[in-house]
């Protein structure tokens, strides 16, 4: 049936429709605007429902088990449901477990047609081609990076925004982590590169931008031999795009010059993703994360310094093996020293493949949950009382869309990254303001969002 379907070299996927799925992290989210832009390239039109599509895409991530459990479980549960035309949905499995798994991926779940990893994206279409034309299956997965997916066409979740990578890959081996095995080594961008792309962003009318990469603080290292994230920044700061984001920082790496280039450019959002993982140098250490509490604290102190009003969120992981009472306490010592807008939790999870998983591991279950809600305590509070201190202010919002629960009701996001609510004025239609950024008045604060009125 399919075979029918290719119309032309170009458009090898005319006529067939698609339904992908994302986890994990912003690597995967920007991939998958890339997958959307390859597909419709080639001809594919998007479908809402997996029942509906042809071909199913599933990005993967393995950075925890329970997430590889709970995807492995879904790519299991859809087997042999045909498609719309009554032939063989093509099932595509890529990003990290595709990376890591490669064939044994096949061996497990014997009908998924195609597996991609994490560094050969753009082959995708071929892939999906060479498996409807030969009708076998297609396992690819290659070693090293052939290319930025800035390169590749691209679908935007949200039009007004731009994933620019600018460096993938990860050289730090924090020993529970399974990132540097499945993103490889740090491979940077040419700065020509980027800043030709944020000169396309900005003609393109481009609100917001989220510089991205494993550690972005490293950028250049492996180009130029020495770090050049600030220069980025500078980049970025001048591009004229209003708002620039970036993910993910390592403290070890965060340099004078970016905190000062962070400060300098007003359109660098006042919002640093800086994760802590433990607040016990004991941990720390045994996690090779290469900093101590006492210099973390040191750059909160030189960030808030430069950028008082500046927002911070977090990264911890509960009950690494070995994590004692004591260093817990450490981790909530500094938690309420430095007090995060928002804190990512995460029970640790062993990644066969890692250095931390040779190490015995028999933290009881009910510690671990009882340190998952302590820490939960804390982070809602300190979402509350960082939410409260915008009352009475009036903010920028960049517009996203409706409430989930009002359609009358506009959503965004502030600088801070807070969602934001207000009432959209009489007669204002949300697609004539999606997308634009407008002055909110908040008048009350919650720990998830923040409540306002159109200024
Ligand atoms: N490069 C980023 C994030 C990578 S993964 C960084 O260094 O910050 C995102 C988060 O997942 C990590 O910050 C860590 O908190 C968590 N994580 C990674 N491996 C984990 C594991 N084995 N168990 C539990 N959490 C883990
Ligand atoms: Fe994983 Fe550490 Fe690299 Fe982050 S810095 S991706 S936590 S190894
Ligand atoms: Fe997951 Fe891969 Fe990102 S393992 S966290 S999707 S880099």
């Amino acid at each position: 049936m399919q075979q029918t379907n290719i119309a032309s070299e170009d458009r090898p996927l005319a006529g067939m429709t698609y339904w992908q799925r994302t986890f994990g992290c912003q690597m995967n989210e920007n991939d998958a605007e890339r997958v959307a832009g390859m597909l419709e390239e080639a001809g594919a039109l998007p479908v809402l429902t997996i029942e509906d599509a042809d071909i199913a895409i599933f990005l993967t991530c393995c950075v925890r088990e329970k997430a590889e459990l709970r995807l492995m479980g879904q790519v299991a549960s859809i087997k042999n449901v045909p498609d719309v035309h009554g032939a063989k949905r093509i099932i595509a499995v890529g990003g990290c477990i595709g990376q890591l798994d490669g064939p044994d991926l096949r061996e497990e779940l014997s009908h998924v047609d195609v597996v991609f990893g994490t560094h050969n994206l753009g082959h995708l279409v071929d892939l999906i081609e060479r498996r409807i034309v030969t009708g076998e299956p297609q396992v690819e997965t290659i070693e090293v990076n052939d290319g930025f997916a800035s390169d590749l066409p691209v679908r935007r979740a949200k039009p007004w925004h731009a994933w620019v990578p600018i460096m993938t890959g990860c050289d730090n081996f924090c020993t529970y982590c399974i990132v540097p095995y499945v993103r490889g080594r740090e491979m940077s961008r040419s700065i020509d590169d980027i800043e030709n792309e944020l000169a396309t962003l900005a003609d393109a009318g481009i609100r917001e931008i989220t510089l991205l990469g494993q550690n972005v603080n490293s950028y250049g290292r492996d180009l130029y031999g020495e770090p050049r994230f600030a220069q980025v920044l500078a980049l970025a700061g001048k591009s004229g795009v209003d708002r620039v984001r970036f993910v993910t920082s390592h403290p070890k790496d965060l340099l004078p010059e970016t905190i000062e280039a962070m400060a300098e450019y007003p359109n660098i959002m006042p919002q640093l993703h800086l994760p802590l993982q433990s607040g016990s140098d004991r941990i720390l250490r045994a996690m090779n994360r290469s900093y101590t509490v006492e210099r973390y604290l040191g750059l909160v102190h030189d960030v808030r310094e430069a950028i008082p009003d500046i927002s911070l969120s977090t990264d911890i992981i509960i009950g690494f093996p070995g994590e004692t009472e004591e260093d817990f306490q450490g981790t909530l010592d500094v938690v309420k020293e430095v007090g995060y807008g928002q804190m990512f939790r995460f029970i640790y999870s062993k990644r066969p493949g890692t250095p931390a998983a040779t190490i015995v591991d028999d933290m009881p279950r009910e510690v671990l949950q009882e340190r998952f809600e302590r820490l939960e305590c804390l982070a809602q509070e300190s979402s509350l009382a960082e939410n409260e201190h915008e009352i009475g202010k009036t903010i920028p919002v960049l517009v996203e869309g409706v409430s989930k629960r009002d359609a009358g009701i506009l959503a965004g996001k502030s600088p801070k990254l807070q969602t934001v609510h207000a009432q959209l004025a009489d007669g204002m239609r949300i697609d004539d303001v999606i997308g634009s950024i407008m002055a909110v008045h908040v008048d009350s604060a919650t720990t998830n969002y923040l409540q306002g009125t159109l200024v």
